[in-house]
């Protein structure tokens, strides 16, 4: 059995009050699962988790949903990778919904510089084969644009292809498939040789679904 990895995006979504409530409606045997679970909460919630995670005793990390290209200085409103070292082992790099804002392949790959300068794993979204990734790259998430949010997830064997192909063509340890994962479908694409976890976005924002998840994967 493979130990899977599960990505919990909660994008733009929570306040402090609703941090604490998600974590006291979070099942107590999802403590004992072998699985790598990441959490990536908005920036301002990361210290909250953190302590929360610790407090739950859940074997759970954090993880960024972004990062300064830049590195620490005179750059406002930047998040520093180095201040990101603090809290998280992971930053998610790509995303399409960054993409949208003018994130750019040479804006990105900068990006993944600078979180592995210090030290913090990169999880690289692409949204098909065609996506240029950087070298070395340990974590691949493949994300259809069509499957983003929408309930609608990519078939099974369309999203074990892509996954094949990152492993095999660009040598990517570890591939995941992210767009509408839920605690229906989970389960099948975790049964896909080449896909070694998920990426649930809207279904990790539900404490009870979540858990499924896990339980599930
Ligand atoms: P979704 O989001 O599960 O709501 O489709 C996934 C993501 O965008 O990472």
């Amino acid at each position: 059995m493979k130990q899977p990895f599960i990505i919990g995006n909660w994008k733009s979504h929570k306040t402090p009050n609703e941090v604490a409530e998600w974590f006291a409606q979070i099942s107590p045997s999802v403590r004992s699962l072998e699985a790598t679970v990441i959490l990536c909460p908005p920036f301002p919630l990361l210290p909250q988790c953190k302590e929360l995670i610790k407090k739950q005793q859940l074997p759970w990390k954090l993880g960024a949903q972004d990062v300064s290209q830049y590195p620490v200085g005179k750059h406002t409103g930047e998040v520093s990778a180095t201040l990101l070292k603090e809290f998280v082992e992971y930053v998610l790099i790509g995303h399409s919904e960054r993409r949208h804002m003018g994130e750019t392949d040479a804006i990105l790959f900068e990006k993944v510089k600078r979180v592995q300068e210090v030290g913090i794993t990169p999880i690289f979204f692409v949204q098909g084969k065609d996506v240029a990734i950087p070298q070395r790259i340990p974590v691949v998430a493949y994300e259809p644009l069509f499957a983003i949010g929408t309930g609608k997830a990519d078939t099974p064997e369309d999203a074990e292809k892509i996954a094949h192909f990152f492993k095999t063509e660009k040598q990517v340890p570890t591939v995941l498939y992210g767009g509408s994962v839920d605690d229906k479908n989970v389960s099948v694409f975790m049964s896909c040789s080449s896909i070694d976890g998920i990426v649930p976005g809207t279904a990790s924002l539900d404490p009870v679904v979540f858990s499924h998840i896990l339980q599930y994967a």
